[in-house]
């Protein structure tokens, strides 16, 4: 199967890269938090950020993952110097309190994406309640939770605050395997939708990024290449190759620059064409 692995480089940790087509600084002066921001496309997304010169927070669980990422990101792009928070995005009055003192040190936020999850494979005869809760509680209390917190900030970004919620194509088509994960993201896909309407007259853009199965991550791991069935995955695909983080968070700059600006509650499908050609197979 061809494709255009003309566009592909591979920059110093050995990730396969895109080529920009942005304009340098597109994002300067933009206060970005990225929830995951420590790995896989929360990472991939804090780098393309931070190439295009944006002030970034990430946000993880676990503080030596932060600290690795943001020592990466200050290596591979000159100028970095992420802020890390160590929180879960699970607890509410926690989150509220990091975004809020994040909002004081900058005086706004420009641009929050909610990126955070948990998934593993479990058919649901086999799910325990607590790992049916789990999922919920991270996919979609966690995007409720940082959505509230981050308001007062994004309502002071004067070129309109922008929420990006990474979801899932399963969200619409139902996931055998992992019924939590997409019922969590579906949920987060209708708050989208229900925030851009809300938050709409304060300026506020709110969207969806559906991402398809993306290399070099823990989701294309645990879901695919631990179970044996990537190779099964990859003929699922249009174009015949999983992604890579660079057209997630390509996808991402698009909607938080100025091309975005009269993009609201929309669902931007990045999956190599897998929604289609799995309704065709
Ligand atoms: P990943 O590498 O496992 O990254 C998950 C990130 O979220 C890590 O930074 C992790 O750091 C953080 N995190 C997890 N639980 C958290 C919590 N409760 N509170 C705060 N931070 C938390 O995942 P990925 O594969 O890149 O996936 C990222 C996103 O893309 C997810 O929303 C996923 O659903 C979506 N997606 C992925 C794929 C794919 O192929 N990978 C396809 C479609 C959609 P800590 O562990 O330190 O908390
Ligand atoms: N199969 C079945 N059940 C599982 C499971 C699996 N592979 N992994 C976890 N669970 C269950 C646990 O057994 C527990 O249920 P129980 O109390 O009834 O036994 C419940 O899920 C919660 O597990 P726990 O490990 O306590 O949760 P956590 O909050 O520490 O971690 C997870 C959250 C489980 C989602 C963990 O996988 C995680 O941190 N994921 C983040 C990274 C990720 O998922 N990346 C891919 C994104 S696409």
């Amino acid at each position: 199967m061809v494709v255009s692995l003309e566009a592909v480089q591979s920059d110093e940790s050995g990730v396969a890269r895109r080529t920009s087509i942005f304009r340098e600084g597109l994002l300067e002066d933009r206060i970005a938090l990225i929830t995951g921001g420590s790995s896989g496309i929360g990472l991939g997304i804090a780098r393309v950020f931070a190439e295009l010169g944006a002030t970034l927070v990430i946000v993880g669980r676990r503080e030596d993952k932060l600290a690795a990422a943001k020592q990466q990101l200050m290596r591979e792009v000159p100028g970095a110097e992420p802020v890390t928070i160590a929180v879960d995005v699970r607890k509410h009055l926690a989150i509220r309190d990091s975004i809020h003192g994040i909002v004081e040190r900058f005086g706004r936020l420009d641009v929050l994406i909610n990126n955070a999850a948990g998934n593993f494979h479990c058919p649901t005869e086999d799910m325990s309640e607590n790992a049916w809760r789990t999922v919920i509680d991270i996919d979609l209390h966690g995007t409720f939770n940082c959505c509230q917190a981050a308001l007062a900030g994004l309502k002071a970004s004067p070129g309109g605050g922008r929420i990006i919620n990474i979801t899932v194509p399963q969200a619409l088509s139902g996931w055998p395997g992992s019924a939590h994960a997409a019922s969590a993201k579906a949920g987060v896909l209708s708050l989208t939708r229900s925030l851009a309407v809300e938050w709409g007259g304060y300026g506020i853009r709110v969207n969806n990024v559906l991402p398809g199965p993306i290399a070099g991550t823990e989701g294309l791991k645990r879901l695919y290449q631990d179970r044996g069935v990537a190779d099964r995955e990859i003929e699922r695909m249009a174009l015949g190759s999983f992604g890579l983080v660079d057209d997630i968070a390509n996808a991402c700059a698009f909607l938080v620059s100025p091309g975005g600006d009269f993009v609201t509650g929309c669902d931007f499908m990045v999956d190599g064409g897998r929604w289609l050609k799995r309704g065709w197979a």
